[in-house]
């Protein structure tokens, strides 16, 4: 694990969206994709370099492919994780709903809906994987518990993502159920960005970094893959309490420095 440090939550999104450019200018084509507050500064970077460092990008050979859904809720659905790809990302990119690939939270059969998707992206194989990271440590919605060799699958999810989601259901129960991609599938991506900003994740991402590796904290999974970058802001890093010698004692974990 890498992990890189940005003076605020907007350096953050700036250099992880100057980063999948790079993956994209380096030939990367299938991009694994997350929903999240975290993630709205990220696609407005996207967005804006797109605009302007890369006009006529030919986007034919892209696709993305998003970690989860929520179970009951369609594109129309303003809270469900589709409505958020084509308000947030798709809709500033040259992308056809061919190219976008997300779980469908309307199928009748969920474990078909499952095996069908974990299928498209086994045989399609994603280059790049962006993540947020949930304040119980979940990745994509593969709560605490969740065996480290699940596939993509339904979840019935906890009561504090529940806690965390209603935040983004004004008027209404957030479904309890979702569909996410396996923390194997997550893993199965050439490359990996974690992203995550503010103390609220402090927890979560002191348990990632530095914790014991096991199913208590999804992400801690991430410590088994070849190439996770994780990026953080500074406010983040300090409610941590870490030296970054103490980084570099945990097993190969390096630090980039400070920077913006
Ligand atoms: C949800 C999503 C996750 C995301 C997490 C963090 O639970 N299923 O994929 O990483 O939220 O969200 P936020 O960026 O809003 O903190």
């Amino acid at each position: 694990m890498k992990i890189r440090i940005l003076e605020t939550p907007q350096g953050v999104a700036r250099l992880v969206a100057g980063t999948l450019w790079q993956y994209l200018e380096d030939g990367a084509e299938h991009l694994g994709l997350a929903t999240g507050r975290t993630m709205v500064d990220v696609y407005r970077e996207f967005i804006n370099m797109a605009r302007d460092r890369h006009p006529g990008w030919n986007w034919d050979p892209i696709e993305t492919f998003n970690l989860d859904e929520y179970v009951g809720l369609g594109p129309q659905d303003k809270e469900s994780f589709h409505y958020f790809m084509w308000s947030h990302l798709f809709s500033g990119l040259s992308l056809t709903p061919g190219q976008t690939n997300l779980l469908n939270g309307l199928a009748r059969d969920l474990t078909a809906e499952c095996l069908r998707y974990e299928d498209l992206v086994t045989c399609k194989g994603i280059d790049v994987q962006l993540l947020g990271l949930g304040t119980n440590g979940h990745i994509g919605f593969n709560e605490p518990g969740t065996p480290f060799s699940a596939r993509t699958h339904v979840v019935n999810l906890t009561p504090a993502t529940l806690e965390q989601n209603q935040e983004d259901f004004l008027d209404r129960i957030p479904p309890r159920y979702a569909l996410t991609m396996g923390i194997e599938t997550i893993l199965s991506a050439k490359h990996i960005i974690l992203v995550a900003t503010g103390a609220s994740k402090a927890k979560a991402l002191y348990e990632t970094l530095i914790g014991p590796v096991g199913p208590h904290c999804p992400a801690t999974a991430l410590r088994l893959h070849q190439d996770v970058w994780v990026y953080l802001d500074q406010g983040l890093w300090t409610s941590l309490g870490l030296e970054a010698r103490d980084y570099e004692m945990a097993d190969g974990i390096s630090l980039k420095g400070l920077e913006d």
